[in-house]
């Protein structure tokens, strides 16, 4: 199946004193959404920015928010997300105590909604809620920080949800994203494309180049030469 791919920068590594000119850099750039880590001190042990930051940046971006909730509980805080112009919510299961119902609450929310990964936790999850999200996300690395090495591990997950999504897809006719996040960089994006990945999130390896255009240009053009010949 012919597979479209997105980059989506996170803005965990852009420059926070200049966000609103990093988000219009990067959209110039090429990027396709916008990964929003949000992190609370307590589910993660970092604290970043929630939606207020989200509701400033709405009105410098043209492409989708895409909300990693890293935040425990979920449930309180996502219409706050919603109101502040999230496209798509993720959370992670361990973060809330009724996961299908917070799947419900994001949809009522009008917004898009993903479930997160992390490296030790299973895709088990998935079997009684898939057909009901809009995307899954694979963590490479531990959640809390940019800038870690990508975990080789998660390669074998992304082929075992990749089978998962696909099932789904054909069962339900509707479209789940695959997305990945964490060390994912120029060298290593033909793997992880091959592994199954269509989304990939992206925080040091393009706020931390000089180019974002030139260095998103090259993780498309890797991605795709990992591509079959159609
Ligand atoms: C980590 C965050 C990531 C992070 C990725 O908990 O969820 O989105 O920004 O950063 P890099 O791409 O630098 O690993
Ligand atoms: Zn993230």
């Amino acid at each position: 199946m012919k597979r479209d791919f997105r980059i989506a920068p996170s803005l965990l590594s852009a420059d926070f004193a200049r966000l609103g000119d990093e988000v219009r850099a990067v959209i110039g750039a090429g990027a396709d959404l916008l990964h929003f880590d949000v992190m609370d001190n307590h589910y993660v042990p970092n604290l970043t920015i929630g939606p207020l930051v989200c509701e400033a940046i709405r009105p410098h971006s043209t492409i989708p928010i895409d909300v990693h909730l890293m935040v425990k509980p979920v449930d309180r805080i996502v219409p706050d997300f919603a109101a502040a112009g999230a496209s798509i919510i993720s959370f992670h299961p361990e973060a809330s105590e009724h996961v299908d119902r917070t799947i419900g609450l994001i949809h009522d929310s009008g917004c898009r909604a993903g479930l997160v990964f992390n490296p030790a936790t299973p895709l088990d999850w998935l079997m009684h809620v898939i057909d009901s999200l809009d995307l899954v996300l694979v963590m490479s690395v531990n959640p809390g920080f940019g800038g870690q090495s990508f975990i080789p591990h998660a390669l074998e997950k992304l082929k075992a949800a990749r089978r998962l999504v696909d099932a789904a897809r054909e069962r339900t006719g509707r479209e789940i994203l695959l997305e990945v996040d964490g060390g994912v960089k120029i060298d290593n994006i033909a793997a992880i494309a091959a592994a199954g990945a269509d989304t990939f999130v992206a925080g040091s390896a393009i706020f931390g180049s000089a180019d974002y255009r030139a260095t998103i240009a090259a993780m498309r053009a890797r991605i795709a030469a990992a591509q079959p010949a159609a």
